[in-house]
């Protein structure tokens, strides 16, 4: 194996949202001083890493990506069975780790530094990209393993070593994605995973942070969560790479092909049962086309499959226990000025079935559309990771751009019309790190920058060439061989201009 896996003393169960009775994984969880020892155990096999040429580290992510190609459906049935994500969908998320290591081993063989001209003579500059040292990755486990693969990829290839936490309840998929990468030949210490809970890695990370054992760290997750990661990680010094939560908008103008725009609200709003961090928040549409967009939305969502996540489905179950509970909440958000456009609300029981499907005991729950969000109710302001899509509307675009904006995350957008200058305009006023036209707010490819800005995150970003910069540092060198000691801007030659010429 080329890794360490560190385990400890308390166990947890992590079960099948579709069947919550069955137990998909059990682990160890460590406490704050088993994950500062995986972060010293780190930086102790980084040197040797960093010492790897890049390119033979990218044959090393290039086996990694046929490794996971040729797991891919195994991968994903435990993806599906552990965390509840249709077998569609989870296969894709698979797909997302292989371009991944697609993208990146062929970085090995670029990880391009640059030669830059000298003020002086006979003095040459260059700049490297330095491997930051030892990445902390702290995931979320409704992308079990794509998203980790977005940190552990390009770290490894930049020749960082990396521990890795991720979410307890995604530790089958989380343990089998790290036996596939130590497959790959990944020197032992290299690699680290550890199962901890929230608050034992939180002490930990501080511990290992104290210690100069980690120097860069990554977290997908809540932005409350995120705020306390960032503000860790800048008391050292640090700016984590921070990808949170949104509350992303969908503009739809009165020029919008409408079948398309309702066909993108569901797959946005519901599929993944709404549980993406680049899930669908709030619809905001032209008050001209309001009725007709939020009937046929009404209907699609009536129409949709939700249920057993092996099956065609559009939405399983929500993800784990917490987060049903946490969806409960959202709920409560619901006012009278509201109006559910989409029937039942909550749970789907034998009391409260969908059509024939009465939840067979799994964590169901029913897709609700809620129309008459206002700017000040909290179910506009805040994410409500989960099946519920707000609907509110507007007059001019300037409107739907300032409403779009008003609750302060700026992950994922989308804009549907058939009209460019609509199209640019909200490009350029939108605060979303991520704007789709005519496409559903979800469904990102692998290669293009990920990340938000104000409450999504602090401007990071990961994925294609952009996410270098946050697992490798900038070097300058200069080296004279003039002979001479050449002082900068100072022993600069000058030639001087006749400024007062005019013709
Ligand atoms: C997430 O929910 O944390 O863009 C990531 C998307 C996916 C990734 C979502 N490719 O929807």
């Amino acid at each position: 194996m080329g890794g360490k896996d560190t385990t400890g003393e308390s166990v947890y169960e992590s079960t099948n949202p579709a069947r919550p009775g069955e137990v998909v994984a059990r682990v160890g969880l460590a406490d704050a001083a088993a994950f500062a020892a995986a972060c010293r155990t780190a930086k102790e096999a980084q040197r040797e890493w960093a010492k790897v040429p890049a390119p033979v580290r990218g044959r090393v992510i290039a086996s990694i990506g046929r490794l996971v190609e040729a797991n891919a459906e195994s991968l994903a049935r435990l993806v599906t069975r552990e965390i509840g994500k249709p077998y569609a969908e989870a296969l894709g998320e698979v797909r997302e780790i292989v371009d991944t290591c697609d993208f990146f081993l062929g970085e090995g063989r670029r990880l391009y530094g640059q030669t830059v001209p000298s003020e002086m003579p006979d003095k040459n500059l260059f700049t490297f990209r330095n491997p930051v040292g030892v990445a902390a990755v702290i995931t979320a486990g409704n992308f079990p393993v794509a998203v980790p693969s977005w940190y552990l990829v390009p770290a490894l290839l930049c020749g960082n070593a990396v521990v890795w936490k991720p979410a307890e309840y995604a530790a089958a998929s989380a343990e089998a994605m790290y036996r596939l990468f130590a497959a790959s030949g990944l020197p032992d210490g290299v690699l680290n995973v550890v199962f901890a809970d929230g608050a034992q890695t939180f002490a930990g990370l501080e511990l290992a942070l104290e210690e100069g054992s980690v120097h860069k760290v990554g977290f997908t997750g809540s932005s409350e969560v995120g705020r306390k990661v960032g503000e860790l990680a800048g008391r050292h010094l640090q700016s984590a790479c921070l990808e949170l939560g949104g509350k992303n908008p969908m503009v739809i103008m009165p020029d919008a092909d409408l079948d398309l725009a309702v066909e993108g609200a569901l797959f946005s709003g519901f599929g993944t049962a709404g549980q993406r961090c680049t899930s669908l928040g709030t619809v905001i549409v032209h008050e001209s086309v309001h009725e007709e967009f939020v009937e046929r939305f009404a209907r699609a969502a009536a129409a949709a499959r939700i249920g057993d996540p092996e099956q065609d489905v559009l939405a399983g179950p929500l993800l784990d226990q917490k987060f049903a509970d946490r969806y409960e909440e959202y709920l409560t958000w619901i006012q009278p000025h509201h109006e559910v456009v989409s029937g039942s609300t909550g749970r789907i029981t034998e009391d409260n079935p969908r059509g024939d499907f009465d939840g067979d005991g799994g964590l169901y729950y029913h897709p609700v559309i809620v129309d008459g969000v206002r700017p000040g109710d909290r179910l506009f302001l805040e994410e409500t990771f989960g099946p519920i899509v707000g609907v509110t509307t507007f007059s001019t675009l300037d409107e739907a751009v300032e409403l779009a904006n008003r609750p302060g995350y700026g992950l994922s957008s989308s804009i549907y019309t058939t009209n460019p200058k609509h199209a640019f305009r909200f490009r350029e006023g939108i605060s979303a790190g991520m704007v789709s036209v005519n496409n559903s707010t979800s469904g990102a490819e692998a290669h293009l920058p990920f990340g938000g800005n104000g409450k999504s995150g602090n401007g990071s970003r990961q994925s294609g060439m952009w996410v270098l910069d946050q697992f490798t540092r900038w070097q300058a060198m200069n080296w004279d061989f003039s002979g001479r000691l050449q002082k900068a801007q100072m022993d600069v030659a000058e030639i001087v201009p006749d400024l007062e010429f005019r013709i």
